[in-house]
């Protein structure tokens, strides 16, 4: 029970970089001895020290015949920096629990086998489905080289996604926004399409949130014929093209912001399979597509997407005339429906 315990400690722990930590993965660590945590310590981005390591510093010479907790298999290969096997294998400690196998292959269960040969016991799959979840996109990404996408979306009662011209509502909320912007931080890029571009201007940027290492994810609009006036985007995005874009336009758009050109698919769109290929070797592991409903529906409908958010606004769009508050006075889970009673 207490391993558990523990390992969730170090779960915890390992969320606390509070910044994508990417390509590599959230690890924390939580070292105890005779019953006391004598080491903690998180990953906090690549070429930084790594969870283990940290604590195993922290422990000093109680870390020989510790536990140690760690929500990842210990890496073996030398990287930005060397092995944690070593550290631990130096430090003596008795018995490692990790949460899951890391898949990256230069690792994926030689870990375990290093530490098992230096007489260490090891233990594999406490809290491994939280640690999947929390590692969503490094998984995805060691797996497929190409980022884990996000399409996310607000819809009015009445199933819409565009208000009115108009219509001085938002469809969401401010709850909302601070949850979708909590969601801009962890990610590595947020995506829209160029008509969406050209009708809100969005900032694309992490506001209405704690964000102590101000991190504001690269903006990318899609844009294959280069529509979007020069002087459009707000502060530097990528721009991502075909070569159906006129050649001024391009090399106009290449003196303010990054530009990539990219094969347009048959319907003469960017072909989105492509860019996630090339966006994975820069290495982008995790995007936000936010719309409009053009491009969310590209991405579906290819299979490109890993994960929904949809937030349904108590508004009813076509209400405009009247613009009359619903009040939910009931909402339920039926299975895997939504169902929610609003009284106008
Ligand atoms: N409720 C919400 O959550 C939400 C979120 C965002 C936006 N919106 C609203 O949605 C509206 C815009 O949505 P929209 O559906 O008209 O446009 P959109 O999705 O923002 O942009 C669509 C355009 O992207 C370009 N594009 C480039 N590559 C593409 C690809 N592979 N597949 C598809 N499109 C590609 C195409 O123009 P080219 O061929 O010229 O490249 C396409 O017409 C705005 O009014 C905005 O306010 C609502």
């Amino acid at each position: 029970m207490d391993h558990l315990i523990y390992l969730q400690q170090a779960l915890q722990l390992a969320t606390q970089a509070n910044r994508p930590v990417s390509p590599n993965p959230y690890v924390g660590c939580v070292v105890v001895r005779d019953g006391r945590i004598v080491g903690t310590g998180f990953h906090q981005g690549p070429g930084t020290a790594h969870a283990e390591v940290v604590a195993l510093q922290q422990a000093g010479a109680f870390a020989e015949a510790s536990d140690v907790y760690v929500n990842l298999e210990p890496c073996c290969h030398f990287g930005r920096t060397p092995p944690c096997i070593n550290a631990l294998i130096a430090a003596r400690v008795k018995r490692v629990f990790c949460s899951m196998i890391d898949p990256n292959p230069l690792v994926a269960g030689k870990g375990v086998q290093a530490l098992q040969a230096a007489g260490i016991e090891v233990n594999v799959g406490l809290a491994e489905s939280e640690t999947q979840f929390l590692n969503r996109f490094y998984i995805h990404y060691i797996q497929h080289r190409t980022p884990y996408v996000i399409a996310k979306w607000a819809i009015s009662l009445d199933g819409q996604m565009i208000t009115h011209p108009n219509d001085d509502r938002i469809i969401s909320n401010n709850n909302s926004h601070d949850h979708s912007h909590q969601t801009r931080k962890a990610v590595d890029a947020i995506l829209i399409g160029v008509e969406t571009a050209l009708a809100d201007k969005p900032a694309l940027t992490v506001r209405h949130v704690d964000n102590p290492h101000n991190h504001q994810p690269l903006r990318i609009i899609l844009d294959s014929k280069g529509r979007l006036p020069l002087t459009k985007p707000p502060g530097k995005t990528l721009i991502i093209t075909t070569l159906q874009a006129d050649a001024k336009w391009i090399q106009a758009m290449q003196q303010d912001h990054d530009l990539w050109i990219i094969k347009a698919n048959e319907a003469g769109k960017i072909s989105l399979p492509e860019l996630l290929t090339k966006l994975g070797q820069h290495p982008i592991t995790s995007i936000l597509v936010e719309g409009g409903k053009t491009i969310l529906n590209a991405f579906i409908n290819q299979g490109l997407v890993q994960e929904t958010h949809t937030y349904l606004g108590a508004k009813l769009i076509a209400d405009l005339p009247h613009k009359k508050p619903v009040q939910i006075i009931e909402q339920q889970i039926l299975h895997d429906n939504f169902f929610c009673r609003g009284i106008l």
